[in-house]
């Protein structure tokens, strides 16, 4: 199979592990397993016991049954049996597309996104239409345009809510409105929802496979419950026939996920409360020290996010957005990833839901790097 390098990704393993203000990461600050417990209340000994006696055999082929009630806890209508777990939701975006997707396939995909959603499609040779996610818009899909494009017979439309990289957020009546959409085209709708619950505001954040009976719902470990070392995620759907074609194709490329991991994962999804609500703090708290340094820089400007952990900021300095990278790495040890991984030239996208002193730094890094511009310009 043909495929595009993977820009976002190809750009963080070049820089990330020597970075030293690391303002690109996209998961909302890590924990440790002793943070973890030490959250959770859960008993470590009695735990770790059981585990360490355990035969390490494929565990429960479609998921343990305290990871699967896990992730039920984060929807209105999602069953153990909606639930296809896989591999993080790199690995469940993948396995959609695999399942599902056949050559000559009309997909639409919204631009900017994870590159997944419309570079595995076009790599199984499907035909595909992007979706622009316009500025002026607040980066929200114009249901006009995705009805022109998701003509009858259209296979799947793919959306991300919230966003990465703008951090646009589309509220339970545009999800109705795009599941109409899709209903009227017989599509299925994948939406990437890897960051849901991280709001800037207390609200319920609503599910794709709770809004649409042809919905399918994607999320992991990794960003919200800062567990990406787990490498866990799930697909979550109410319609059969996307259940059965991803649990036979599982059987191809998963077998299982790891007996262990989904342990943790279980002992994470019970403390769901406590997790998220550190969560919220963190994303709350540093949007508020990103949003001062973005209004205190005259030649920066954003779209505010309104939830998840990155913004794409634009930058008013002639040089294209790889050269602004790389120079300020190098310059200042400042790390954020260029906008045009995601096809948005002259701008860079910021993870701001980092250890709160790495951002601080990391901004304050960013503005030398700016002035060091602008005494090239004066020069
Ligand atoms: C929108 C989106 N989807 C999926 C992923 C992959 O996440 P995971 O670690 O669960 O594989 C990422 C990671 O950056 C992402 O931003």
């Amino acid at each position: 199979m043909n495929i595009k390098p993977f820009k976002v990704e190809e750009w963080m393993n070049a820089y990330e592990t020597g970075a030293r203000y690391n303002i690109a990461e996209t998961c909302v600050d890590s924990i440790s397993l002793d943070e973890l417990w030490a959250l959770s209340g859960v008993d470590k000994q009695a735990f770790w016991e059981e585990v360490c006696a355990r035969r390490m055999t494929y565990g429960y082929i479609e998921g343990h049954p305290d990871f699967l009630r896990g992730i039920c806890g984060l929807y209105r209508t999602v069953k153990p049996e909606n639930i296809v777990t896989t591999h993080g939701a790199a690995g469940a975006n993948h396995h959609v597309f695999y399942s599902l997707v056949e050559p000559g396939d009309r997909v639409v995909s919204v631009m900017p996104s994870y590159q997944q959603l419309y570079s595995i499609p076009e790599a199984y040779q499907a035909e595909l239409q992007i979706l622009p996610l316009r500025e002026e818009n607040g980066y929200l899909p114009d249901p006009d345009e995705l009805r022109r494009l998701a003509v009858p017979g259209t296979r799947l439309i793919c959306i991300n809510n919230p966003n990465n990289p703008t951090g646009a957020l589309m509220d339970e009546a545009l999800l109705r409105q795009i599941a109409d959409i899709a209903r009227e085209a017989g599509s299925y709708l994948l939406c990437d929802e890897v960051y849901r619950h991280l709001t800037q505001e207390d609200v319920w954040s609503p599910s794709i496979a709770d809004l649409y009976e042809k919905g399918i719902s994607v999320s992991s470990m990794s960003k919200v419950f800062s567990l990406a070392g787990l490498r866990l995620g799930w697909i979550a759907s109410h319609d059969e026939d996307v259940l059965r074609a991803c649990l036979s194709h599982r059987d191809y490329n998963h077998i299982s996920c790891g007996m262990l991991d989904e342990r943790i994962a279980a002992v994470a999804l019970g403390a769901r409360d406590a997790l998220l609500a550190r969560s919220r703090r963190i994303v709350r708290e540093n949007l508020q020290i990103l949003d001062d340094w973005v209004q205190g820089e005259p030649r920066i400007h954003y779209s505010k996010p309104r939830a998840g952990t990155t913004a794409l900021v634009f930058y008013d300095y002639d040089l294209e957005s790889y050269a602004f990278c790389e120079r300020m790495y190098h310059a200042t040890g400042a790390f954020v990833t260029p906008g045009d991984c995601f096809e948005m030239p002259r701008s860079f996208r910021v993870g701001y839901a980092s250890d709160q002193e790495e951002l601080r730094q990391g901004l304050a890094a960013v503005s030398a790097f700016l002035r060091q511009l602008e005494k090239e310009e004066r020069a």
